[in-house]
């Protein structure tokens, strides 16, 4: 299962200016990801035209609801044949389990599933606070993470920071997918905690998603495969 790779965030809000971005990819097809924002603007169509062109695709809708909710949405996922998809843990084992039936085609293939556990815009102290969650965030994420592997997902996105003890308490070959890449030089923006892609293959996280440092860069091929090179090392 597990294949380094780097996963450009491709945070769009319309087809035009996804497909036009990509163009600019002449001789190698990313794996890219599609949010909320573009996927809730342009559709299924998004990904239909993705995966003609040969992109690798994972949609990033984190669904969160009740089991056969989530297990009937998952079942039109998996019909658009996308490679990524992902749910939050908090939506408990039952719910879990419920997605990895509705995700497996009648070949027993499906696409990869992956938990999200805390979000990395949640602080310890608004968990416990808001959420009444009297533990650690990093117990929390542990937890989640084997309850994921538990209900049969194949891993979790977290930050690189948390992929070390994660791949700890799941396993080497539970997956472990991380936004919050910056390179050595560049900006950080908004991300808080960040690494390079250097570092996040040190540590053995599975696969980096990157978006601006990628897509606003002035020469995105040249910065993709410069990540590539930092973290897949090719
Ligand atoms: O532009 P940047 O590299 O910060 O983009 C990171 C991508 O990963 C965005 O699409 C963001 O929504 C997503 N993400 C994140 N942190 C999470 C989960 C998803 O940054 N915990």
């Amino acid at each position: 299962m597990s294949q380094r790779d780097v996963i450009i965030a491709c945070d769009f809000s319309s087809i035009d200016t996804t497909l036009s971005f990509l163009d600019k990819f002449t001789d190698c097809k990313p794996f890219v990801k599609i949010g909320m924002e573009l996927y809730y603007a342009a559709g299924p169509a998004i990904v239909w035209e993705l995966k003609s062109r040969g992109h690798k695709v994972f949609l990033d809708l984190k669904l969160h609801d009740i089991p056969n909710t989530v297990k009937k949405a998952m079942k039109v996922l998996s019909a658009l044949n996308v490679d990524m998809c992902n749910l939050h843990a908090a939506g408990t084992i039952e719910m879990m389990k419920a997605a990895v039936e509705g995700l497996t085609r009648p070949d027993g293939s499906r696409p990869v599933l992956l938990a999200v556990t805390q979000l990395t815009s949640t602080s310890e102290e608004r968990m416990q606070r808001d959420l009444l969650i009297n533990a650690s965030i990093n117990d929390t994420i542990v937890h989640y993470a084997k309850n994921a592997k538990e209900a049969g997902l194949d891993g979790v996105v977290c930050s690189p920071l948390e992929a070390g003890m994660v791949k700890e308490a799941c396993g080497k070959e539970f997956v472990t997918v991380t936004p919050g890449v910056r390179f050595a030089d560049g900006v950080v923006g908004d991300q808080v905690r960040v690494t390079t892609p250097a570092r996040a293959r040190e540590i053995g996280t599975d696969y980096i998603v990157v978006g601006r440092p990628i897509t606003e860069a002035d020469d995105p091929v040249a910065a993709y495969k410069r990540c590539v090179a930092e973290f897949v090392g090719e």
